[in-house]
């Protein structure tokens, strides 16, 4: 008989961010490929896992389509070199796709019908522009459903300044700048890369490269900078390309593992997930979504948010994050939040990010056994957001630091 079972992330990777577009370095890179290679560098680290015990691969994609499309979880499996044996199914949450993977594959293994599952997600934004192949239905918009200003992610931005107008774009430029010095200070302390899959990328003249580094890092970003840029959003608007995360290319995965499986093979988890949850929100100001998503996660734990110790918080854009941490009385700049920095500074290729806050969570309770509980959570486009709460395998049960 199947059993109920704890639900562990055994492992993560990742591979490095690229700028989308032309210029960027996997324009001339499958996306199905990037997944792929994610899937092989993690196989190769977690090699105890025998690849047929697999139980299933969950893997998100917004754009369904192209090199994209098929059904991603299955493809990439074959093309992963993984057992025929092995099903796989794609998933679609907009942004939040990669989260969702993990949160179903880990429904599955806490329910007791899976022991083992990959679950993440890839976006190629170059290939596969937002909306891109999206067509709306014009209801939405004739029957006012939604503001079509609810479409175009920027400007839901610019409304949750308009609503909470003590959230300045001084504040959000100053947020932006942190994440670019913190992912700058975690490279060069060597924290970011023990978990990115190297990618052979070819460039427009044909030469080969490897891929090692997520290549839109600004860190020379200052707050003077910042304020001259342009509003693309709206004319005399807050939000600029230096509080948006930038369009990206990239793809996560994760290894998620029951409590027999993970005796079985003698396996050694990075985290216990503790609760999810997703909540809707008016799509116009969809970046406020991880505010309830967040508190039914933490209702479903029985915690509170004073309980959380670390915060993975994707950067969509700084003044959504920042509403978060102004509803819940944290100051922007606190240390638990975005430790190595976030989405402005890597990058967010859509549905491949929610499996990246938990890869660098993974890697922050490694370092922290003072801190019991981390969160992973994001907003998503149309007016949702996802949490899910983890809890620290190595917590030591010391006070936590001040
Ligand atoms: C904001 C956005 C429109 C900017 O796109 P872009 O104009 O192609 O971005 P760029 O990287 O070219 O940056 C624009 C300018 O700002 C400058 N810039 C960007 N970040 C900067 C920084 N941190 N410091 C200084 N300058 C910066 C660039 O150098 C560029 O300057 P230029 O025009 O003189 O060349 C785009 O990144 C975007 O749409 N982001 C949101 C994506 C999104 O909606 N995701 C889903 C979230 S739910």
């Amino acid at each position: 008989m199947a059993e109920m079972s704890d639900v562990f992330f055994v492992d993560g990777m990742r591979t490095p961010f690229g700028r989308a577009g032309e210029k960027g370095m996997y324009w001339n890179t499958r996306a199905d490929d990037l997944v792929v290679k994610a899937i092989i560098g993690l196989m190769e680290r977690n090699g105890e896992v025998p690849k047929d015990r697999i139980d299933d691969v969950a893997i998100a994609a917004t754009s369904q389509t192209g090199d994209q499309g098929l059904t991603l979880g299955r493809t990439a499996a074959i093309l992963a070199g993984l057992p025929m044996t092995v099903p796989g199914l794609a998933v679609e949450r907009m942004c939040a796709g990669a989260m969702t993977s993990v949160t179903t594959m880990g429904a599955s293994i806490g329910v007791g019908m899976y022991d083992l599952a990959l679950a993440g997600g890839v976006e190629h934004m170059g290939h596969h522009p937002i909306g891109g192949n999206a067509d709306p239905n014009p209801r939405f918009v004739a029957e006012k459903l939604v503001d079509p200003g609810a479409l175009n992610m920027g400007v839901t931005a610019e409304r949750i300044h308009d609503r909470f107008p003590h959230l300045t774009k001084e504040r959000a430029d100053r947020f932006g700048m942190a994440s670019q010095h913190k992912v700058q200070a975690a490279y060069e302390a060597g924290k970011i890369q023990p978990d990115l899959v190297p990618v052979a990328v070819k460039d427009a003249e044909g030469a080969w490269g490897l891929a090692t580094e997520d290549e839109g890092r600004r860190p020379e970003t200052t707050l003077e900078g910042l304020a001259s840029l342009k509003t693309p959003f709206r004319p005399h608007g807050r939000v600029t390309a230096g509080t948006s995360s930038p369009l990206t290319d990239g793809a996560t995965i994760s290894l998620l593992a029951g409590s027999g499986a993970v005796k079985e093979f003698g396996l050694a988890p990075k985290m216990r997930m503790v609760s999810f949850a997703f909540a809707g929100v008016q799509p116009e100001i969809m970046g406020i979504g991880p505010i309830p998503s967040t508190e039914k996660a933490l209702k479903k734990a029985g915690l509170t948010i004073d309980d959380i110790g670390l915060f993975e918080l994707n950067e969509a854009f700084a003044i959504q994050v920042i509403s978060l941490l102004d509803h819940f009385g944290i100051a922007d700049d606190d240390p638990r939040v975005n430790p190595w920095g976030g989405a402005i500074a890597v990058g967010h290729p859509l549905a491949a990010s929610g499996v990246r806050l938990m890869i660098q969570l993974a890697a922050h309770f490694a370092e922290r056994p003072d801190v019991r509980y981390g969160l992973t959570a994001m907003c998503v486009g149309l007016g949702q957001g996802g949490s899910v709460i983890w809890e620290n395998p190595f917590f030591d049960g010391k006070k936590k630091r001040k």
